[in-house]
């Protein structure tokens, strides 16, 4: 099967208010603090780039690799770590940064494993959301944009690992336009 972007959903403007919006919230509610912010690869790279770039809070930046396993039950759901946080956490505030939430479980996940750490707060920063495919109630603290279940690539998002250099976001078209 073939696909090619049929449109874009977000287009790289959108983008760039929604990061600067975000930073701004971030900027304001941790006035003063320091954080450290905890992007998690793959998906997060440019996203991540993006707004801590708008930071002007004092930040420390590391990045952790999961991979999820659903076994079980369909609400149950495995962090593996591939790659662990290169610093301590202990008493820092937290913020996570994530391309997508989908089921939430990932996130659902790597919170419990993350508070193990005892960090002094712990929040979640998601570019997208797609609150109905949610399987757990997981929210995230700031929100880019929610978005309806379609497929989207760009940004730090994939398909087969393509597609996440695009500036856009962008909707795939399974049929590869072919129908
Ligand atoms: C994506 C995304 C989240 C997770 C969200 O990662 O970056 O980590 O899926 O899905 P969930 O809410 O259903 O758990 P993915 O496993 O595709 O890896 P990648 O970031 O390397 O593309």
């Amino acid at each position: 099967m073939t696909h090619r972007v049929e449109r874009v959903m977000i287009d790289r403007t959108q983008i760039q208010e929604m990061v600067d919006r975000l930073a701004a919230e971030i900027n304001r509610d941790y006035e003063g603090q320091e954080i450290v912010v905890v992007g998690i690869l793959k998906g997060s790279f440019i996203f991540m780039a993006d707004l801590v770039r708008k930071l002007t809070v004092q930040t420390t930046i590391d990045f952790m690799s999961v991979s999820s396993y659903y076994g079980g039950t369909k609400t149950s759901g495995i962090v593996k770590i591939v790659k662990d946080l290169d610093v301590n956490i202990n008493g820092k505030n937290v913020l996570i940064v994530e391309d997508i939430v989908d089921s939430g479980l990932t996130l659902l996940n790597l919170k419990d494993l993350l508070r193990t750490k005892d960090p002094a707060s712990l929040r979640v920063c998601v570019a997208f959301d797609k609150p109905d495919r949610r399987k757990t109630e997981i929210s995230a603290d700031y929100v880019g944009m929610s978005i309806p279940d379609e497929f989207i690539v760009g940004y730090g998002l994939d398909y087969s690992g393509r597609y996440r250099n695009l500036p856009d976001v962008c909707i795939l078209d399974p049929d590869g336009g072919k129908k």
